[in-house]
């Protein structure tokens, strides 16, 4: 492997490419940090970033704080895996990859972030690493492009890490706006070269869709009131002016139960960046590059997102087979993988009491069968 951490200039993909350009107003914008983002992919490595905003950026970056979940978990499910690649897709503050690269000498790292300011903690965060590890700008539904082009192209991938959602970082930023807590411009994108801000969603969103989107990737049960109240109020431009429409919206009665604006909040973040469209494609090529015995494991905090992981593995394991259950299969379905745990594992209470971030967690793991390797191909 080269010796040093890569930013890759990522593809952009027409995920959103219906959605007009951000039109976020008044507040100071996570945009333009520096890194280029480019229609045509390439390596280019992180000190030869434009210096301006990026130095600016990589100050804050320094101060990324995450608490890698259920790390005990995580360190036992790869414990027993041969030497080969590591690929964290959701490499965040690095806290999970760290620990397993001291665990793991001979074992390399390809990591993901789409975010810029992750890409630059993690860089920072590997250094010491030098040589082990190449951080790449890029959404997980990229990883085998990554992969295919990193130095660890030869070296068979055995372990793959998806810890999903947001970082505490992300969270503590007001600027970002992810947060309902800390009050900053309507975004919420955690790549910030995207086009679709939570802005643009909530203040261009006709009442119906809008009402659809927060039940179902919030499960709100006063989705169609929030909906009405935010249209009556539109236009939204700060985090804190939307938590506090969401909370007059719903029955006195809910707003006891938690912050009543976090599952709308929820659904605006899993909709600016389309986190269950990316996931599954994500999951099934993470699969597909694992050599035999290696293993994938992954962290989701929302119940859409484990429900996908659920499935996306209950069908690797089966292989589709459609026959009735109990009878030898007789369809020709071949599975990919075996589940290591029959449920989802949680975080312990100890854990959860120190990290409360840790108490909506769902771990779920799978070890590749032996299979002949061979690159993934995707239709689009
Ligand atoms: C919970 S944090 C990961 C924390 C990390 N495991 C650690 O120990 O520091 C999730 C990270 O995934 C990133 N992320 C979310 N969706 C992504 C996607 N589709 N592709 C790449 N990165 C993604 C976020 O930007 C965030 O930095």
């Amino acid at each position: 492997m080269t010796s040093d951490p890569y930013v890759t200039i990522r593809h952009v993909r027409p995920v959103c490419m219906s959605h007009r350009s951000s039109l976020i107003p008044s507040f100071p914008t996570a945009t333009g940090d520096g890194l280029q983002t480019s229609l045509s992919a390439g390596l280019r490595p992180v000190s030869e970033a434009p210096a301006s905003r990026a130095a600016g950026r990589l100050g804050m970056s320094e101060g990324f704080a995450h608490v890698p979940v259920m790390l005990d978990e995580v360190l036992e499910v790869f414990d027993e895996v041969d030497d080969g690649v590591l690929v964290d897709a959701t490499v965040g503050g690095a806290g999970h990859a760290r620990a397993l690269l001291d665990v793991h000498p001979r074992w390399d790292l390809v990591a993901l972030d789409r975010d810029p300011d992750a890409v630059r903690a993690a860089t920072q965060q590997l250094a010491v690493f030098r040589g082990r590890a190449t951080v790449h700008r890029a959404r997980f539904d990229e990883l085998v492009d990554v992969v295919r082009a990193s130095p660890a192209a030869t070296t068979p991938v055995v372990a793959v890490l998806f810890d999903l959602g947001v970082s505490s970082h992300q969270l503590d930023v007001a600027e970002r706006g992810f947060s309902y807590r800390n009050d900053g411009p309507l975004d919420m994108r955690m790549d910030p070269a995207d086009e679709r801000s939570a802005y643009d969603i909530v203040n261009g969103d006709d009442e119906e869709t809008l009402a659809e989107l927060f039940a179902m990737h919030g499960e709100e049960r006063f989705a169609k009131r929030i909906a009405r109240a935010i249209v009556a109020q539109r236009p939204i431009a700060s985090t804190a002016s939307l938590a506090e429409i969401v909370a007059d919206a719903v029955p006195a009665a809910a707003r006891r139960r938690g912050h009543p604006a976090r599952r709308v909040f929820q659904a605006l973040r899993v909709s600016v960046n389309s986190e269950l469209e990316l996931l599954g494609p994500a999951l099934d090529d993470a699969i597909s590059l694992l050599a035999p015995g290696g293993r994938t494991v992954v962290l989701a905090y929302h119940s859409g997102e484990d429900r996908l992981v659920k499935e996306r593995f209950r069908f690797a394991a089966t292989g589709g087979c459609v026959c009735p259950p109990g009878l030898p299969c007789v369809c020709g379905a071949e599975p990919t993988v075996r589940l290591l745990n029959r449920g989802a594992r949680l975080a312990s209470a100890a854990e959860i009491e120190s990290n409360p971030r840790a108490e909506s967690v769902r771990m779920r793991a799978v070890e590749r069968l032996g299979a002949p390797r061979s690159w993934p191909s995707r239709a689009n």
